[in-house]
């Protein structure tokens, strides 16, 4: 897009985080996780457009090509509020921010964290505990809390989940699944999505996407993976969706945004054989893996969806719907004033 932002020192930022090269390693990492602190502070709180504000923030400073170093070389950059300037300026004068430190330390910051770490739990679950009282993983134990079955796995494998997955691992898991599509339905392939597709050299999860060559193919083969993996020992947890699409009523309105997508997919937990890290005793490991089903026709659009970032989707669709006037989701891409067109003809008939 034409209208990028000029920096002093002649950097250029271009206002859409889809446009901008955002490298994993960047030079601004102090200022970036005060501000992603207080974005996910934020969501604790439910303050859904005070964590975007943050976020942004922390994305444009990804986005500079060196280190700053005073407030000023930002100058009037658009996408940097009063309150994130004023977090910038404490870290680059005094190293920390007063603000971030405080909430880093607080109690419901600290409970939330723990809580929504848990496989199955939410912002909203987190902060109902909380509300309640509760404050440790052996509390929701000891009174008893209600649990959900993916609750309690995720509990169950609480620090195994919360040690990082390496590359290596995706890769072996990706290849198990790989050998289960080949029984179930030869032809079927098995992309690695998510982090991993970004290059992250680790992730919370494994994110795999199916689909094969010849549409319609794919019905029913989730089912039959994951069964075969079940029969395998592979899975110590799982529960599946079904494909909502054919149930969707229409395309959604340009402004309501889904965030869900529609495909058939298994959130699961795999056991995976290791030999060495955390789970080195025992032999195993549990892993957090996403499997999704795309028909071929909607499968670049399922890859892109499914790489992410969330934050780099989320900026992606913007510029779909606010520069192009077109609808982006992970099924499709399509003009918008088109569909309304469509809309408004279909419904003269009644
Ligand atoms: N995603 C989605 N619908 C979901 C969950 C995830 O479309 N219900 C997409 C997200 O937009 C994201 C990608 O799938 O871009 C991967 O999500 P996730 O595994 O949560 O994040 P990663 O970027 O892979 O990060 P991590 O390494 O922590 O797993
Ligand atoms: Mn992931
Ligand atoms: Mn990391
Ligand atoms: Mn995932």
């Amino acid at each position: 897009i034409e209208s990028r932002h000029r920096l002093r020192g002649g950097w250029q930022m271009a206002p859409y985080a889809c446009q901008r090269r955002t490298p994993l390693l960047h030079s601004n990492q102090p200022l970036t996780e005060a501000l992603e602190t207080l974005a996910e502070e934020a969501g604790f709180s439910g303050s859904e457009g005070r964590s975007l504000a943050f976020t942004r923030a922390a994305s444009v400073l990804k986005a500079l090509p060196g280190r700053l170093s005073t407030l000023e070389e930002l100058g009037p950059l658009p996408g940097i509020g009063e309150h994130s300037r004023r977090v910038i300026q404490d870290v680059l004068e005094d190293g920390v921010c007063a603000e971030v430190e405080r909430v880093k330390l607080s109690e419901r910051y600290q409970t939330m964290k723990l809580f929504t770490k848990i496989f199955g739990v939410g912002v909203r679950t987190a902060s109902r505990w909380y509300q309640e009282g509760l404050r440790t993983l052996v509390d929701l134990q000891e009174r008893g809390t209600k649990l959900t079955r993916q609750q309690q796995a995720g509990l169950r494998h609480y620090d195994d989940l919360n040690t990082p997955v390496e590359r290596g691992e995706a890769e072996s898991i990706s290849r198990a699944v790989q050998g289960a599509v080949q029984r179930c339905l030869p032809g079927t392939s098995v992309t690695l999505a998510g982090g991993f597709r970004r290059g992250k050299p680790h992730g919370h999860d494994v994110d795999l996407l199916l689909t094969h060559p010849e549409a319609g193919r794919e019905a029913g083969l989730l089912s039959r993976v994951v069964s075969w993996l079940d029969s395998q020992d592979l899975i110590l947890y799982q529960h599946s969706q079904e494909n909502s699409y054919a149930l969707q009523e229409g395309p959604e309105p340009p402004g309501g945004r889904d965030v869900m997508d529609r495909f058939e997919r298994c959130f699961s937990i795999f056991r995976l054989e290791v030999q060495g890290g955390p789970g080195a005793a025992r032999g195993w490991k549990a892993v957090r893996v996403d499997l999704v089903v795309a028909p071929i026709s909607q499968f670049p659009f399922a890859l892109l969806g499914w790489t992410g970032s969330r934050h780099f989707e989320r900026e992606l669709r913007r510029f779909a719907s606010h520069e192009r006037k077109m609808v982006l989701n992970s099924h499709a891409l399509y003009d918008s004033r088109r569909v309304w067109q469509l809309w408004a003809y279909v419904g003269t008939w009644g």
